[in-house]
């Protein structure tokens, strides 16, 4: 085995640490004994250059612009898969192999999708002022007390169950979230729906189970706006190990309830610098209000005394275009072009601000480029979705990854408690 040496200029000693495999990317240094031979930690705050894990579920590859999932690009993905197909590849390993498995698949998440009137109550007490996000964690992490299963190691099919259930459940809660943060009643999942199809369904029906009447009638979910949400979703379902996924990780690995885990997930998710970006940079897009105005704002984001970023662009691991802006960006265009209108200012502005960062030397050479929620606002707006709801959206479709990711360490008979260590600089 290859091997690096570490030697300390002080002491002149030197230790030997291997240096672990991988299929792709770039290999590690096992410091796991770091301390026991040498008595020192390693210090690494942000985790920039530490595995944290050994995994089989995606791949980056940063400089490239790659992603794959289970080895496929995510390109590739999206035009073969739908978002249900991606659920079963990653929980799984095996994508559906034929139309019956997939079928079969969809319709399991469909009988799932309701959730125990109990439930619906806890839901129904928060306040109407909460963001989505707070009552979906608080719904995630109520849901381990129906559950109160899934805690033995040794039944591998229990992890499938959870799994798929919260996969199923977790448009429910999204829509009801959002239904009680608006004073709205809920509207139950219509099983004769598909997936994606009944996620919009719950969130646009009015009381009576009917969508909105016009004077032509009743109006339809269009599939071209399913195929749309179903491709974002895809997009979102699975990256690496991200501040949320390494928080399902490190809250797993206490041996705490998944849905715990998971309901922890999404607080990290909720964040600005993660996925709570997507609403950050529509309020941006808004804020700037006309192409006009665009330099005047790459200015104040250059301007190093103000701690203001441009919400939708950088990325720890990517330093090129990150392929699923691309994906979103292309599906932005198609859309349009279809038929699904979008924002027609919103869009020219977000292609000003792209076009004027990508030449600007500030952002060449911090390697900054448009990062997954720079375009997505737009296209979830072409779709009559809220502005609060878009880092849920992000959450339905990650839940594939957490919990593929949350098997994959539960699985693992060498994961230990996460217990990083300190740098003390106290009294
Ligand atoms: N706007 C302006 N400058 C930026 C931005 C930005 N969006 N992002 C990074 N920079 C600058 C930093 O100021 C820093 O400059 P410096 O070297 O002169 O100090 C340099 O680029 C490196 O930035 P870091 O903060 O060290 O990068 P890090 O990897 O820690 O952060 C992050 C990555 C959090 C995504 C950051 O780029 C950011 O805040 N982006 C805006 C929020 C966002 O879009 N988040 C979504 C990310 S994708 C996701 O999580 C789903």
């Amino acid at each position: 085995m290859a091997t690096v040496t570490l030697i300390n200029n002080e002491t002149g000693e030197k230790f030997d640490f291997d240096l672990i495999e991988c299929t792709r990317g770039p290999k590690a240094v096992d410091f796991s004994k770091l301390f026991e031979k040498t008595g020192i930690f390693s210090y690494d705050p942000g985790y920039g250059s530490t595995a944290g894990c050994q995994s089989t579920i995606s791949y980056i590859n940063g400089q490239e612009g790659q992603l794959l999932y289970k080895g496929m690009p995510i390109q590739d993905i999206v035009d073969k898969y739908s978002f249900t197909d991606v659920a079963k590849l990653l929980i799984t390993g095996e994508a559906p192999k034929n139309k019956d498995e997939s079928v079969e698949f969809e319709l399991e998440l469909r009988h799932r999708s309701f959730l125990n009137e109990r439930l619906i109550n806890i839901l129904s007490a928060f306040p109407d002022s909460a963001h989505p996000m707070a009552n979906l964690s608080s719904a995630v992490a109520a849901l381990s007390t129906f559950h109160y299963d899934y805690r033995d190691p040794d039944n591998r099919d229990e992890y499938q169950v959870m799994a798929r259930r919260i996969i199923a459940k977790i448009p429910t809660l999204v829509a009801f979230s959002y239904r009680h943060s608006i004073g709205a009643p809920f509207i139950y999942p219509d099983i004769s729906r598909g997936y994606v199809e009944n996620f919009l369904y719950m969130l646009r029906a009015y009381p009576g189970n009917r969508l909105k009447y016009t004077k032509d009638g009743e109006t339809e979910i269009t599939p071209l706006e399913v195929e749309a949400l179903d491709k974002i979703f895809t997009l979102h379902a699975d990256h690496g190990q991200n501040a949320s996924t390494t928080t399902v990780r490190n809250v797993a690995s206490t041996g705490v309830h998944p849905y715990a885990a998971l309901s922890a997930g999404i607080n990290a998710l909720w964040g600005p610098s993660h996925g709570g970006a997507n609403e950050k940079v529509l309020d941006q897009l808004r804020e700037i209000g006309d192409v006009k105005n665009v330099s005047k704002f790459i200015e104040r984001v250059k301007d190093k005394s103000d701690p203001f970023r441009l919400m939708g662009f950088g990325h720890r691991v990517y330093k090129s275009y990150d392929p699923r802006a691309k994906a979103i960006k292309n599906l932005k265009n198609e859309l349009n072009k279809k038929g699904i209108k979008m924002d027609a200012r919103l869009s020219e502005i977000a292609e000003a601000l792209e076009e004027v960062a990508l030449s600007d030397e500030y952002f060449i050479k911090r390697g900054l480029y448009p990062n997954v929620d720079f375009y997505s606002g737009i296209i979830l707006t072409a779709l009559k979705i809220p502005v609060s709801l878009f880092t849920p959206i992000f959450v339905i479709g990650r839940m594939p990854g957490w919990s593929a990711q949350l098997i994959e360490h539960l699985k693992n008979p060498h994961a230990r408690i996460t217990r990083p260590r300190q740098v003390y600089v106290g009294k």
